[in-house]
């Protein structure tokens, strides 16, 4: 077994972008932040060590931390932050994984910044199942904001406010030519005529939701959130924060006197065609090397993508449907067959009442919140884990999450009276081994929109997925437990609901929550803590010394 050793130094770094230059918070200087390398059963070793002024933590998404819950690092879920001057040490074996995933900050809004790829390749010498690359490439989705974004976060915290949205979308850091003096903060993807590129395409945007096009080229899916899939073709990928899709893209077999803009651009709040949020990138095809000419790539002709139109719904439920598992041999779809433990929750936003002394800028003092189940959730001062695993959960937690939403009601028709929710830091608690079918249903009590529901610890198998309202009674029948897609973040449609299984063998508190930031930061999150099972190999080891303590 191979151990790959990385030093992540936490500090600021002065950036420019949109004509300005600001300070932010990278990984060893780079934005963004440097890529992890491994093989599928390789421990992975990364020292943290901060240099800044805030408290830091990093997660590694969608790594399943088999029995190494301590490495996670949801701040105050698995461990409380590394503080200005600590380090620790995140120490895990990437067991039965193989793809692209990535790693972020897990605290405030640092991801905005402190992000970057996770590639996992095969055991040596397991081809993939697709035809090997010539070359492979991460394309990062990400947004830029000129302002401060923990300044933001915190004066929408304070307010009960909507926070400012970014000032621009990016493509590996770079927001590209349709923004203020951004032409040369272009993302180029230069290829040779007829060769096939793997692009890792990793959206880690804080707020959106991403269409993903390139001109005239045909993208060919077979990898989601680590995991591969029936190859299926497409032009035009979308993705929600979190989620990673890798696809081929095979390149025009001569030449072409052209040029093609790759393109990335909101789902839900964007325009109907391309303006400042859209943010691209050129493929380039090279030139021969023993072509004496320069290239002159004035002269070419520009080709654009054609994106769906803002908020095409039906567009999303049925690029979401095209993903299957293999499900062959070599790679058998693992869902529970049966079910132990079946929860309804619904998500969405509401409000929730300021106290006194906050003075929240909502009608009568009140603030946006968002819940699950109508429990908005009050993240601990203490990590939930250290509370788990010593007992001392007392005054941290209650296990008193509810399975299904407090009352009934037409949850994409209109509001409910009340939309007040409630608060608590609230747990669902599974014994090891349950195997438990989520059902999610998105709510319009403050406008429908599409939840990236990101479990920790686990990949769940989509079983199902509708628009409106879940039908209990007729919608199971239709569950698809042949080929389900397995992964680690699903979008719940807008105005609709997605099915999920998975089985609980990971003992450890195990965050889910919605991957859209302002929704994690107003609420729409909540854990599961799984138990330790009586065999040897299902108990969570105790945490290193280094484990930062609150
Ligand atoms: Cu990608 Cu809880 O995060």
């Amino acid at each position: 077994r191979t151990t790959r050793h990385y030093k992540f130094n936490i500090k600021m770094q002065n950036v420019t972008r949109l004509c300005q230059t600001k300070s932010i918070v990278t990984v060893n200087g780079q934005f963004p932040g440097p890529r992890i390398i491994a093989r599928e059963g390789d421990r992975v070793v990364i020292k943290v060590v901060n240099h800044v002024k805030y408290n830091i933590s990093i997660h590694w998404h969608g790594i399943r931390q088999i029995r190494s819950g301590w490495a996670d690092g949801p701040a105050y879920i698995t461990q409380c932050p590394i503080l200005p001057g600590q380090s620790y040490v995140y120490n895990f074996t990437i067991i039965g994984q193989r793809g692209t995933l990535w790693w972020h900050a897990h605290i405030s809004w640092l991801r905005a910044t402190l992000h970057g790829s996770i590639v996992i390749l095969p055991k040596r010498h397991v081809p993939y199942p697709f035809p090997h690359p010539f070359k492979e490439v991460p394309i990062v989705l990400g947004e830029w904001w000129k302002a401060d974004t923990e300044a933001v976060i915190n004066q929408a915290i304070k307010t009960g406010l909507a926070p400012n949205t970014s000032d621009a979308h990016t493509i590996n850091g770079l927001p590209g030519p349709l923004n203020n003096c951004s032409a040369k903060d272009t993302f180029k993807l230069k290829v040779q005529p007829g060769k096939t590129y793997l692009l890792r395409i990793i959206n880690a945007a804080l707020n959106d939701e991403m269409f993903f096009s390139i001109a005239n080229h045909t993208l060919h899916v077979v990898e989601a959130d680590a995991v591969y899939v029936k190859p299926f073709r497409t032009n035009i990928v979308l993705i929600t924060p979190g989620q990673t899709t890798n696809v081929l893209l095979k390149t025009k077999s001569i030449t072409p006197n052209a040029k093609f803009i790759i393109a990335s651009r909101p789902y839900a709040t964007g325009p109907a065609s391309f303006d400042n949020t859209t943010a691209i990138g050129f493929l380039e095809y090279k030139k021969h090397s023993h072509s004496n000419t320069k290239p002159n790539n004035n002269n070419l002709k520009l080709f654009k993508p054609a994106l769906p139109k803002f908020n095409d719904t039906v567009f999303a439920m049925n690029f979401n449907k095209k993903f299957r598992s293999l499900a062959n041999s070599r790679f058998p779809a693992k869902l529970p067959k049966t079910v132990d433990r079946h929860f309804f929750f619904t998500v969405g936003l509401g409000i929730s009442q300021c106290s006194k002394n906050q003075a929240c800028q909502g009608p009568n003092n009140t603030r946006v919140a968002a819940a699950i189940n109508n429990v908005s959730f009050v993240m601990p001062n203490t990590a939930l884990l250290q509370a788990h695993f010593f007992n001392k959960s007392k005054g941290v937690f209650t296990t008193d999450f509810p399975s299904n939403p407090p009352f009934k009601f037409n949850y994409t028709g209109t509001p409910p009276k009340n939309i007040m929710v409630t608060s608590g830091t609230k747990v669902v608690v599974l014994p090891y081994n349950t195997k438990v079918e989520l059902v999610l249903q998105d709510t319009s009590i403050i406008g429908a929109e599409s939840h990236p529901l990101h479990l920790h610890g686990f990949n769940f198998f989509i079983v199902g997925q509708g628009n409106g309202n879940f039908d209990p009674k007729k919608d199971p029948s239709k569950f698809n437990l042949v080929d389900p897609p397995e992964r680690n973040t699903a979008g719940v449609p807008s105005g609709g609901w997605v099915a999920l299984r998975f089985l609980a063998d990971n003992p450890g508190v195990w965050f889910m929550h919605c991957h859209l930031e302002v929704h994690t930061s107003w609420g729409l999150k909540m854990a599961w803590v799984v138990q330790d099972g009586k065999g040897r190999n299902q108990k969570l080891p105790p945490p290193p010394s280094d484990l930062p303590k609150c």
